[in-house]
Formats: structure tokens, C-alpha cells, sequence
């Protein structure tokens, strides 16, 4: 039997909130502490969700000894600090998507990971779902030809108060960060290189954040990634991977998907249906201690490479609409 993985989140927000009870579903993790940026969140929260330790800042958190690995769930425009500042005391970090702001924070914290030899993964939940592995042997065993195009939406249709991560610039908030990188981690996933144009439109709303967004990619043997992303749009969540002999349709809600279908000349001729388990954030979080269990640095599933290359490819995007970060460092 491996070791017990010992875990601590910072931040008390709605996805740690989340991150805690996939932990409490997985008999190899131990959740031993919490950090916020106050003690009364952090009690709160230890004590909603059973944690030993509630720390009051996010410092003394990374310091604490006996954790072996941090989950970083605070806005877009912390991930780099906090991730940093828990590599440099030695722990491993599963950090929330979207990895950091831009690609120059990207590639600073994977360099760190790799000076302080220490595991590092960005959260990206659709890596680790088990139909989405099963569809890809659709793809590598040729049941739609050569894959030309993907197309692929993510929206949110929130309202969201003023002052929330979700539309605010000095958080990094927008469309493109919070839910573009689940269209263009996909079209990563399916093509497995980098874009050789990239081209988008995207609409800033009155908080100066994008509210809404397209984007097309085109690769070097001219395949092409058509994807859209919103946060307060009302649309279908789908996504379709488009061949010369067929055609894949990965059903609503792709990024965490239940069910997808296989057309050969628009019949519909094979079906995997799959029910998620728990809440999903605990198939990441069993890839992390799998890989700390086999002594990995990164996971193959989302690679650092390409956490980088999708960070690149965000920033292009975003050139093309003149927008940039109040904490940018482009
Ligand atoms: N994987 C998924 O399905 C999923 C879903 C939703 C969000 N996310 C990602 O998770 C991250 C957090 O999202 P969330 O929805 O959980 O956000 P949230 O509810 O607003 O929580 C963010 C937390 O970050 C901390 N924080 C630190 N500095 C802050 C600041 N200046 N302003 C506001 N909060 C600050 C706060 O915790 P303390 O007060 O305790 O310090 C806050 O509760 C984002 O990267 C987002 O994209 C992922």
C-alpha cells in the first residue's frame, strides 16, 4: 500500500471548498491544512471539512513541514506567487487553471519546479475523465479518418457581482482565462502541437475583462480549432471532433462529460457513456498522488510543455484584442 499523501489547500473559496470534499472520497489522501488570508475563513473552513491545521496566512502554510503537496485555488492573477512561494519551500502544487496570466509567469514557475525538483501540474479536470481517454482511442484507431477540425464552446451564463474573481482585470478575470483554457486545452489535447496562427475577437465588457470571445487556430497541415468562450452568454457547452471519415461529438458538458458519440456519414454508429465519480476534481487529485507515488515531476496527462504552449497561445489571442492585465508582465 502506497504512502498517505498529505495535502493543504490555500484559499477558502468555491472551488477549495470543492477541492476538500473530492479529497475526503480518496483513502490515499490526508487533507492536514488550510490557508486564508484571515483565521476566521480559515477555521471556518477546517472546521466544515474536518482539516487539523487552519493557518491565517498563506506563508505559513508553505512552510508547514509536513505537507507534501498544496492545491493553490485563488484567482488567475495569484497563481504564479502562490505557487512559487510554495515550490521554494519544497512542496508539490496542483495549481487551478489557468495556469498563471500569461506564458513569460508560465515558464518562470516551471523553471522553478524543475530547480526545486518538485511536482507540478496545472488543474485541467477533463485530463483525467475516463471517457475522454476512451474517445481518443476512437481517434488513434482511425474510426474518423485524419482529424481535420475541432470546434469546441465553454461558456458560463452567471450574473456575477462586482468585485467577483470571474470579470475582474486586476484578478485576471475574463472569459479567456476562466473558460477559453477548457477550448484550447481540448484542441491541445486532440492536436498535440502548437498553432501556427492564431487569430480571435473578443468583446470587453464595462469591468474591462473579456466577457465573451472567439478564437481560431490553424495548425501546420491546416487543421483548424474553432472555439468559443463566454461568461454570461447562455450557450451549448459541446464539443465536436471532426475527421475526413467521421465525426466525434463529446456531449454538454465536455469539460466533464457523460457521454460521447461516433458518426460515420451522419449516422450515429457508436455511443461511450460514463458517469463521473464524485465531483471530478478527485480525478486530478489521484493523478497527483499517483505520480508522486512513482516519483514523476509532471504528468503526462498535462504536461508542463504544454501548460506553457496553452498559456502562449492565450496571450496571442488577447494581443489581438489589445488586452492585457493591470499585473501583466508580458
Ligand atoms: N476546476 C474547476 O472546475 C474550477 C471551477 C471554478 C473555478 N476554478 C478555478 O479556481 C480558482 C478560484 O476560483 P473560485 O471560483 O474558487 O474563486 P473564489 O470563490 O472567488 O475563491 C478564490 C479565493 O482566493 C482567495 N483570494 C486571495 N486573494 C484574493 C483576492 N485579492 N480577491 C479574492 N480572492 C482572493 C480567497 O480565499 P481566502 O479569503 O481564504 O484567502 C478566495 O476565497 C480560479 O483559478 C478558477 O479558474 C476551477
Amino acid at each position: 500500500m502506497s504512502q498517505k499523501i498529505k495535502w493543504g489547500i490555500i484559499s477558502t473559496g468555491h472551488i477549495s471548498s470543492k477541492f476538500a470534499d473530492a479529497l475526503k472520497t480518496l483513502p490515499q489522501a490526508e487533507l492536514i491544512a488550510v490557508a486564508s488570508r484571515n483565521q476566521e475563513s480559515a477555521t471556518e473552513f477546517a472546521k466544515k471539512h474536518n482539516i487539523p491545521k487552519a493557518y491565517p496566512t498563506y506563508q505559513e502554510l508553505a512552510a508547514d513541514p509536513d505537507i507534501d503537496v498544496v492545491y493553490i485555488g485563488t484567482p488567475h492573477s495569484f497563481h504564479f506567487e502562490n505557487s512559487v512561494m510554495c515550490m521554494r519551500k519544497g512542496k508539490s502544487v496542483l495549481c487551478e487553471k489557468a495556469f498563471t496570466i500569461n506564458a513569460k509567469e508560465a515558464k518562470e514557475m516551471v523553471q522553478i519546479a524543475h530547480e526545486e525538483n518538485v511536482f507540478l501540474m496545472e488543474a485541467m479536470i477533463p485530463r483525467h475523465i475516463p471517457l475522454l481517454k476512451k474517445l481518443k482511442k476512437w481517434i488513434t484507431d482511425g474510426r474518423i479518418g485524419d482529424v481535420r477540425m475541432v470546434k469546441a464552446s465553454r461558456c458560463a451564463h452567471g450574473t456575477f457581482a462586482t468585485g467577483a474573481r470571474h470579470l475582474t482585470p486586476e484578478l485576471g478575470g475574463g472569459s479567456l482565462l476562466d473558460v477559453g483554457v477548457y477550448v484550447i486545452s481540448f484542441a491541445s489535447w486532440i492536436f498535440n502541437k502548437a498553432p501556427v496562427e492564431v487569430v480571435g475577437l473578443g468583446h470587453i465588457g464595462e469591468l474591462g475583462s473579456d466577457e465573451q470571445g472567439v478564437a481560431i487556430l490553424k495548425y501546420d497541415k491546416g487543421e483548424i480549432a474553432d472555439l468559443s468562450f463566454a461568461l454570461k452568454t447562455n450557450a451549448v457547452d459541446e464539443a465536436y471532433i471532426l475527421g475526413t471519415n467521421g465525426y466525434i461529438k463529446v456531449h454538454e458538458l465536455f469539460a466533464v462529460p457523460t457521454k460521447a458519440s461516433l458518426f460515420v456519414n451522419n449516422k450515429e454508429v457508436d455511443v461511450i457513456e460514463e458517469v463521473i465519480i464524485g465531483n471530478a476534481l478527485n480525478y486530478e487529485a489521484e493523478e497527483v498522488m499517483r505520480c508522486l507515488n512513482e516519483g514523476l515531476k509532471e504528468s503526462p496527462h498535462m504536461p508542463l510543455y504544454e501548460s506553457i504552449q496553452i498559456m502562449e497561445i492565450m496571450d496571442k489571442i488577447r494581443k489581438t484584442w489589445d488586452l492585457t492585465y493591470p499585473n501583466d508582465k508580458i
